[in-house]
């Protein structure tokens, strides 16, 4: 480790395993991790990002065995692994059932997309922290991504808790992202390993989805928000025979019901928002209620994203 000291690392490790923010280096760009097993730390990610959506965020592991305790790892998988990891490939891969990591970080897809990067400072604090980091660019959403310390210190110097200095990023771009599906692979974005070197190592061209930042992110697939039961949205309170997600002062007792934060905290809110519809749909679908209420988000902070998530839950399928 040349710039930094094993004191800097321990102490970046001590903040994220209290749910605190710390900027990374990689080798593709600065990252902004959290305890990825976290909840309330990856809500803390989007809410200090100005992300006006929740995009799936994706999760860096040590190594391809930290990565299988998370993710189904076919072998194509493992094939890609060991040719490019560490390094700036991130594999998009199904959920295991009993997977701990945070529904936020993968937007309410069933998939999460897993990286290992080449970086002493990363790998270490990784290993430090001894759980996977979420990690989305360490920039202002719509802003150019870090590759220096002092752009991110710049942008979010007074949203986090601190700024591991690892020198200039390496590669520069972020990583390149495919989707495995089987025995295909598609390429979801373009980053920093060349899609022909993918394909050498798959042994056929790889697909080349059309270019996007958020390929199968939740706008473009509605129904993975949709409960079972109907969404009945901006409710003052529910009636007798509905489950309530309330927020803040719109409350409601009973077993029925839950509150995203009674506190009236949207980035608290936005952390419970996924864990909450999930529970509030088992038990409207369990106890024959005929649908969900859920309060009225104020349009602040994350509550754009919570209320467009909510929206399309609510949209007629
Ligand atoms: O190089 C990089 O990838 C950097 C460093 C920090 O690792 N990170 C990065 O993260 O670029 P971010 O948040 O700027 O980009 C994450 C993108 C999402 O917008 C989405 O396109 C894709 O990764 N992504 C993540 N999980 C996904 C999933 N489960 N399905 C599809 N796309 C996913
Ligand atoms: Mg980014």
């Amino acid at each position: 480790m040349s710039i930094l000291n094993n004191t800097d690392v321990n102490n970046a490790a001590a903040i994220i395993r209290k749910g605190g923010l710390v900027a990374m280096p990689t080798e593709t760009v600065y990252g902004l991790a959290a305890d990825a097993t976290s909840d309330a730390a990856v809500a803390r990610i989007f809410a200090a990002k100005g992300r006006p959506q929740f995009n799936p965020l994706i999760v860096h592991v040590a190594d391809a065995d930290m990565a299988a305790r998370y993710v189904e790892f076919p072998p194509l998988a493992k094939k890609l692994a060991s040719a490019f990891w560490p390094g700036p490939l991130t594999l998009v891969l199904p959920r295991k059932a009993d997977c701990t990591i945070s529904l936020l970080a993968s937007a309410g897809l069933n998939t999460l997309g897993v990286r290992a990067p080449n970086h002493e400072i990363a790998q270490s604090l990784i290993r430090a922290v001894d759980r996977p980091l979420a990690a989305p660019s360490a920039n202002l959403s719509g802003t150019i991504s870090p590759t220096l310390a002092e752009h991110v210190r710049q942008g979010l110097g007074d949203k986090i808790d601190m700024i591991l200095d690892g020198g200039p990023c390496l590669v520069g771009v972020e990583s390149t992202i495919v989707k495995i599906e089987g025995d295909a692979v598609f390429l979801l974005r373009p980053g920093g390993v060349a899609g022909e070197a993918i394909a050498r190592v798959v042994g056929v061209p790889v697909s080349n989805a059309p270019h996007t930042d958020s390929p199968q992110a939740p706008g473009m697939l509605a129904s993975h928000y949709a409960p079972r039961a109907p969404l009945r949205l901006d409710a003052a309170a529910p009636e007798p025979d509905e489950a309530f997600l309330g927020f803040g002062k719109a409350n409601a007792e009973g077993p029925n019901a839950l509150n995203l934060s009674p506190s009236g905290d949207i980035t608290e809110a936005a952390a419970n928002l996924f864990a909450y519809l999930r529970t509030l749909d088992r038990i409207a679908t369990t106890r024959g209620l005929k649908g969900i209420a859920a309060a009225p988000i104020p349009m602040q902070g994350l509550g754009d994203a919570i209320n467009d998530r909510l929206a399309r839950a609510a949209a007629p399928r």
